[in-house]
């Protein structure tokens, strides 16, 4: 897509380094001269703001690192310690806490943006495949960094979900057995979780490397969807883009600094400012708002194996994505029927979260449920309902769809929607 880079080193250190390592030559090919389609609107900062928070939860990180304490006697006291005795120590773990929701925020926009454009079609399924595999990473990652401050939802969250692995027929109490480090939570967990809690992020920003390669092989898609024609379908990615996404970086940064600032608690659960307790159970176990519609999938299923597999698959199911979707369109503007069922599925999954977010029944601790209530009848109901439509979104409704709707006439080119957009000079009376 770049084609040959016309880098020229300007000084001597310049050619000097040039003939050794091209590192610039890279950078200007792949970077700032990279042709980018001219049309895409701000839906395509998403990616920048997620390498941005990549590398804010990054440096965050390390330096909270320094000061915390991975042991089940001290883990709880040293995160007060950050927070109140360590010099700006409040600021960087607000600044993590939150950063995670915003990182979460972010790359669900990234992957909606994803679906109605259509960027998951040929020949970007690597890319897409690659993002989906960043997700699962982010999802580990950021469940076991809750667990680090080990606090009450820290340890029963890790509880229910460690737990999960124990519906894996034959194998399922070694499993968890094995994941624990021994027959609880408990310290050699916490120990484990905190070593791939720092790992993995590194092993995040590899695929994401490999992300930016996969997407600079066939270049961005765009609004349209249709492919780049030629030179004036493009501009260089600097400085159209790089302004573009540095504005959209800045003001994501605003919402950020008002949560972090204004409300740094408001994402997260009181019950986990008291010290884990194994022996008392909350009454309300409920995870992090961005697991919130998985949940609500897990627990629509009274079977809880089947439960299980739902929801791993309803995360899984989205490699199949590129297949599943048969249209030869790719943007949903030219979609009329593909362009209202991806509300709907947006609406869906935003019931889910609402669903997951109701009354338990500790069913995963135990199955002597308290008798439910109505209420929590309702919150069951609706979280089977918005299960079964997450899933026939994906199966039979997208393969079908795609089929069977007539697309509207797409543009001959990015520069013929651009211009045909573009309003008439008014003469000034
Ligand atoms: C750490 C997380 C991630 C980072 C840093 C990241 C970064 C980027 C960047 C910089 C771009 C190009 C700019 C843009 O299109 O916004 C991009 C494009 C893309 N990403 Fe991601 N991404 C991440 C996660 C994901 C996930 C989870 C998915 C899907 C499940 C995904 C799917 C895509 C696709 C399909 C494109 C091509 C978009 C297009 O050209 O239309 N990414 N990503």
């Amino acid at each position: 897509m770049s084609g040959p880079s016309n880098y020229q080193p300007k000084s001597a250190f310049g050619k000097w380094m040039h003939e050794r390592l091209p590192i610039m030559e890279l950078v200007q090919g792949q970077a700032l001269d990279f042709p980018t389609p001219k049309n895409l609107n701000y839906w395509w900062t998403f990616g920048g703001i997620l390498a941005v928070m990549l590398v804010a939860q990054l440096v965050t990180g390390i330096v909270l690192a320094m000061h915390y304490t991975a042991h089940v006697d001290m883990a709880f006291d040293s995160v007060e310690h950050i927070m109140r005795d360590v010099n700006y120590g409040w600021l960087l773990r607000y600044l993590h806490s939150n950063g995670a929701s915003m990182f979460f925020i972010a790359v669900y926009v990234h992957i909606f943006r994803g679906m109605y454009y259509g960027s998951y079609k040929a020949p970007r399924e690597v890319l897409w495949m690659i993002g989906v595999l960043i997700y699962l990473v982010m999802m580990a990652t950021a469940f076991m960094g809750y667990v680090l401050p080990w606090g009450q939802m820290s340890f029963w969250g890790a509880k229910v979900i460690t737990n999960l692995f124990s519906a894996i027929p034959f194998v399922g109490e070694s499993v968890t057995t094995w994941l624990w480090g021994g027959y609880s939570v408990d310290n050699p967990t916490l120990n484990r979780f905190f070593s791939l809690h720092y790992l993995l992020p590194f092993v995040l920003a590899g695929l994401v490397g490999l992300h930016i390669w996969a997407l600079h092989v066939p270049g961005n898609n765009n609004p349209t969807g249709v492919n780049v024609r030629g030179s004036q379908d493009t501009v260089p990615f600097h400085p159209y883009y790089t302004m573009k996404d540095g504005f959209a970086i800045v003001v994501f940064m605003l919402l950020y600094s008002a949560f972090t600032f204004f409300g740094p608690n408001y994402l997260g659960d009181a019950i986990n400012y008291l010290p884990a307790n194994p022996l008392s159970t909350p009454s309300h176990i409920v995870p992090e708002w961005y697991y919130l519609p998985f949940y609500a999938i897990l627990r629509a299923i009274p079977n809880k194996l089947i439960g299980v597999i739902a929801m791993f698959g309803s995360i899984l199911i989205l490699f199949a994505l590129p297949w599943l979707d048969t249209s030869r369109v790719r943007s949903g503007t030219y979609r009329p029927i593909f362009k209202q069922i991806f509300w709907i599925f947006v609406v869906v999954c935003i019931t889910l979260g609402f669903a997951g977010s109701g009354p338990p029944d500790n069913y995963f601790l135990s199955h002597e449920a308290a008798p439910p209530d109505e209420w929590h009848l309702t919150y069951k109901l609706v979280g089977q309902i918005a299960a079964v439509c997450y899933f026939a979104f994906f199966f039979p409704i997208l393969p079908l769809l795609g089929l069977l709707e007539s697309p509207k006439p797409l543009p001959p080119s990015i520069s013929d929607d651009v211009l045909a957009k573009k309003k008439p000079l008014v003469p000034a009376e």
